[in-house]
């Protein structure tokens, strides 16, 4: 935090309006005093996030993430502490004093240098003559010199010890080489990948995490080898072309999801740049919690195959429960997106995403599949799956219009439909409810197990973050906190108040955010406090129920001692201590 004084950090804080920050990245509701949005930092599916215009701090209700404007851009971006800053004093025209050190220094950098350095070498092993079968198959899939350097896509020749001499001559251990399993240093060092062309992975950020390797020639190996998981590789938690993909998905608001690295490609290089791949057929649920930060409607547009179609069915389904807008776009007489394009050309392609399905309607087509509607047993099923379906609609009209269509098109009683559909949805409505109940009974006997002390020492700190006035009736009061940590907070607390003559919660939680030790802590007394006015009167309570507490521990080691102690006027001493401080005067 050295390089950038306190001061400053407020200036952009004070600045940086965190309703408008905030609903920049996700749409806000204003409701009362707050606003609220989904939580972009887990899996939300109602909006548990509260936003204060008032306080300039966020809390979330659900995982508990809380914090100011800038520490919300340095989660939402996944970016250090300064970063955020910086982008922020960016995006209000305010000069900093040391913009260029604001880049941090990661503790994977040197991995990140690492990974940056075997791209390049597999980058130029391409232009060798060694590449030449390799540059042939490129050339002959459609990727041109523009493509490959825009990808940094590269090759893995046959010698097995290359990268590993090249890494260790720049002084890297073995250690780190099979850290980001570049190198297997098992028995004697060789390299991870062989004879493959070489696909860079990139984590949201844009650094390198991993590669994936396609093999070029005849071969029974498998066609894609993707780095195994490292400490900077997790391939369910990265989207392929994110970091260059993103600022165009913000533009058109609209996300194209492909399953393959060449599908992806292929439409980014025919100017269809919103587009990311999922790297197979199923998305977890960090990859939707990327999707989320993205604020834009889903299409899909996976495979041909059986694999694929279902690949969209329950992608949709999952995705309908973060409520994200579907869409889905069908390629008809090819087996992917890759080869589409080659085969019609972009403009093609575009006219499909010109015309998509909705979700809902592909649903509809996609669950009478295998089946034979003309049976009975067949056609329950589907109607069943229909109306599971539909529970989960928004619209009455659309609601409305399909059961009328089930009606007619299977001669059914709509009434009958009807009725159906609301003991669904009554259903579907008390599960939602116990599992609401469960969760908040949860949360009432934590509480509960919190002893008032505790809960006591937290509010006591929310007010003192809050308001000056309490920093002092504080100090007055000579209020001992049982607790090192509350003790630390309280603290930085009146230090923080002493050297800035003021105190807000915003900034304060900037400051703070510089201790490991009590931050958590801060986060939670911040989450926990109250919504409500201050009252001073509360305050005191809270303080004398703390002084309370104090007396009665001490009350308990002053009996422990006296039973302890053999000396008859020691005893007495002691026993007198006792009276006075149950007399209340201590
Ligand atoms: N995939 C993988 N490992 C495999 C096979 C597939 O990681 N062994 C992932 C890759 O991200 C791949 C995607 O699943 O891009 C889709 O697989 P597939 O359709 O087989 O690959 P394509 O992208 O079509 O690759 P190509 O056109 O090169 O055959
Ligand atoms: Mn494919």
């Amino acid at each position: 935090m050295a390089i950038l004084p306190l001061e400053e950090i407020n200036n952009v804080r004070m600045h940086a309006d965190i309703v408008e920050v905030i609903s920049s990245y996700i749409p806000l509701m204003h409701k009362g005093k707050n606003y609220f949005g989904v939580c972009p930092f887990h899996e939300d599916h109602s909006p548990s996030m509260s936003v204060s215009a008032e306080k300039q701090i966020y809390k979330c209700f659900s995982c508990g993430a809380a914090g100011n404007v800038i520490t919300f851009v340095q989660n939402y971006e996944n970016v250090s502490f300064l970063e955020a800053v910086d982008i922020l004093a960016k995006r209000y025209g305010i000069t900093l004093s040391n913009a260029i050190n604001i880049k941090q220094n990661d503790k994977n950098t040197r991995y990140y240098d690492m990974m940056d350095l075997a791209q390049k070498f597999f980058q130029n092993n391409l232009k060798t003559e060694l590449g030449i079968q390799a540059r042939e198959y490129l050339q002959q899939r459609g990727l041109d010199k523009n493509a490959i350097a825009e990808f940094g896509i590269g090759l893995t020749l046959t010698d097995r010890q290359m990268l590993y001499r090249l890494l260790k001559s720049k002084k890297y251990t073995e250690k780190e080489m099979d850290d980001v399993a570049l190198v297997n240093t098992h028995d004697s060092p060789y390299d991870y990948f062989v004879n493959r062309i070489m696909f860079p992975l990139h984590d949201p950020n844009g650094h390198i995490v991993g590669f994936s390797g396609r093999v070029y020639y005849e071969s029974e190996a498998a066609k894609y080898v993707n780095t195994r998981e490292t400490i900077i590789f997790k391939k369910g938690q990265i989207l392929f072309n994110y970091h260059r993909a993103k600022p165009f998905i913000r533009n058109e608001k609209a996300v194209i999801l492909v399953e393959g690295y060449m599908d992806a490609i292929r439409l980014y290089i025919n100017g269809v740049k919103n587009i990311l791949a999922i790297m197979g057929t199923s998305l977890t649920k960090d990859q939707i919690v990327l999707l989320k930060k993205l604020n834009a409607k889903v299409v899909l547009c996976l495979d041909n195959d059986s694999a694929g179609q279902k690949a969209i069915y329950d992608i949709g389904q999952l995705l309908k429960k973060d409520n994200f807008e579907i869409e889905v776009i069908k390629l008809s007489g090819a087996k992917d997106p890759d080869e589409y394009i080659l085969k019609n050309g972009i403009e093609a392609f575009q006219k499909n995403l010109k015309e998509p399905l909705k979700y809902f309607d592909f649903s509809l087509n996609y669950l009478k599949q295998n089946k034979n509607l003309e049976q009975a047993v067949d056609l329950v099923n589907y109607i069943n799956d229909v109306l599971l379906d539909i529970a989960f609609e928004q619209d009455p009209l659309l609601i409305d219009v399909t059961l009328k269509k089930l009606a007619t098109d299977y001669n059914l009683e709509y009434d009958m439909l009807k009725e159906k559909l609301q003991n669904i949805t009554a259903n579907k409505n008390n599960a939602e409810k116990t599992e609401f109940k469960v969760e908040s009974e949860i949360a009432l006997k934590k509480q509960v197990k919190n002893n008032t002390y505790q809960v006591a020492c937290k509010k006591l700190l929310f007010y003192m973050i809050n308001e000056a006035k309490y920093i002092r009736i504080y100090q007055d009061n000579l209020v001992f906190l049982d607790n090192l940590n509350f003790r630390e907070i309280a603290k930085a607390i009146i230090y923080y108040y002493e050297s800035n003559k003021t105190i807000s919660m915003a900034d304060f939680l900037t400051y703070a955010s510089t201790n490991e030790r009590f931050y958590p802590e801060v986060l939670d007394i911040i989450n926990e406090g109250s919504e409500e006015q201050l009252d001073e009167n509360v305050f005191m309570d809270y303080l004398n129920s703390i002084q309370k507490g104090n007396k009665q521990k001490t009350i308990k080691e002053l009996k422990q001692s006296l039973k302890e102690e053999l000396d008859k006027n020691k005893k007495i001493e002691i026993a007198m201590q006792i009276a006075e401080l149950k007399k209340g005067s201590v």
